[in-house]
């Protein structure tokens, strides 16, 4: 490169500020290796394995069929904001208005411009460990510092808020919640959470909750912070079809909180993407106001799912694994293997294990701890036998 390129290439301090996702890296080294033909098992993929329920795909399809294929509403159609209404209040006893809610392009999305419009410069966020990949790079990209929360393995990674108001300064801006959370797969319970929203609203902070993984809930019936009506003006709930749904590749996702903030995302969502796409929205009322079977069934697959990767990896000896009671994700520990084998980090252990075995796990160094791979069971039954097969012989050589 010469000096000239290097100039105009000199990227700006916010970009340079984060990091390429830890799971989409491992998404595109299992992916390399499959072009090579090698037959690696994935439990990489943050994803669902499912296909999207028959009736939301004809939704589409009726949408493109009658030309609804022009920009819509940048906060999405009002038929589409009416229906996450609808059914968040149906589901959690919410009393939202169309005016405090609004659609995005992917959850991610919804909580990339939540963060945006709420966190400045120096501005505190809080963070339980473990987090999600993006938590802490969409805080850094707004240029926010994240204040990480340890949590105990031996408690469920339990968050209290006692541990979070500890953290609290005059420069704490939010807290996020992520439950069920990935990557643990720990649940709060509904007091927990009620009084981390009851601390945010005493100390005047926002709390982030991002219910991605609300319905798949294995403990008890799902919660959302929605239902804590007397204090709606400190949260802000962030939602998303992908999961619920089986729809990831559609783009979906929503945001529910006081109509100043909201409007504020609807801002900046009209100097960026705009509406979410116009035949997905469609889909998205259809799967938000038809039957909720469809997510029963899958809750129910996961569970199974669930229990069949827990027994599975705490058979393999080495490896201690805490049960997940939501998402889709198991979190083992496998820091009894550190020092063996060239191995001293789960990302030692992700890498060796997918050049080695050719299983797609995700380290847990980019969920903040670093004695754990993250294991996604959302697939069949038949493809953990073999990845868990092709692991309890790597552990055992190793
Ligand atoms: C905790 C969490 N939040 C948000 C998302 C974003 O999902 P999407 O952008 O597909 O709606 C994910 C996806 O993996 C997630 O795990």
């Amino acid at each position: 490169m010469t000096p000239a390129t290097a100039d105009v290439l000199r990227l700006t301090d916010r970009i340079n500020r984060i990091e390429p996702s830890a799971t989409m890296a491992v998404v595109a080294e299992a992916d390399k290796l499959r072009a090579q033909g090698i037959d690696v098992v994935d439990f990489g993929a943050g994803e669902p394995h499912f296909t999207t329920p028959q009736h939301v795909k004809d939704a589409a399809i009726a949408a493109i069929q009658s030309n609804f294929t022009k920009y819509t509403a940048v906060p999405g159609t009002a038929e589409l904001r009416d229906a996450i209404v609808h059914r968040h209040a149906v589901d959690f006893d919410s009393d939202y208005r169309r005016e405090e809610a609004i659609a995005a392009t992917g959850g991610k999305n919804a909580l990339f411009n939540a963060i945006q419009v709420l966190v400045d410069h120096a501005d505190e966020v809080i963070l339980p460990v473990p987090y999600w990949v993006s938590f802490k790079d969409i805080v850094r990209y707004a240029g926010g510092e994240c204040v990480l929360l340890e949590t105990d393995e031996a408690q469920g990674f339990r968050v209290t808020a006692e541990m979070v108001a500890r953290l609290i300064t005059p420069r704490t801006k939010a807290i996020i919640l992520n439950s069920p959370s990935n990557p643990s797969g720990a649940v709060m319970g509904a007091e927990d959470m009620t009084e981390v929203v009851r601390l945010a609203h005493e100390r005047g902070i926002w709390v982030l909750s991002d219910e991605c993984y609300v319905y798949l809930n294995y403990l008890s019936k799902p919660f959302s912070v929605g239902s804590l009506r007397e204090y709606k003006d400190h949260f802000i709930v962030l939602g998303s079809l992908s999961k619920t749904y089986a729809m990831t590749g559609w783009r979906l996702g929503y945001a529910l909180g006081p109509t100043a903030i909201i409007s504020a995302m609807s801002k900046l969502q009209s100097q960026s993407t705009s509406n979410p796409t116009s035949i997905v929205q469609k889909a998205a009322v259809a799967a938000l106001k038809g039957s909720q079977e469809c997510v029963e069934k899958m809750r129910r697959e996961y569970i199974e799912l669930r229990d069949h990767v827990v027994k599975g990896l705490r058979s393999i000896p080495g490896i201690t694994c805490t049960r997940p009671e939501g998402a889709f994700y198991a979190y083992p520990n496998v820091s009894a293997f550190f020092g063996r084998g060239e191995v001293n980090s789960a990302s030692d252990v992700a890498g060796k294990l997918l050049r080695e075995a050719h299983v797609a796990t995700v380290p847990g160094e980019g969920f903040g701890t670093s004695d754990h791979v993250r294991v996604s069971y959302a697939t069949s039954k038949a493809e953990l036998d073999r990845g868990l097969e092709r692991m309890r012989k790597f552990f055992a050589e190793l």
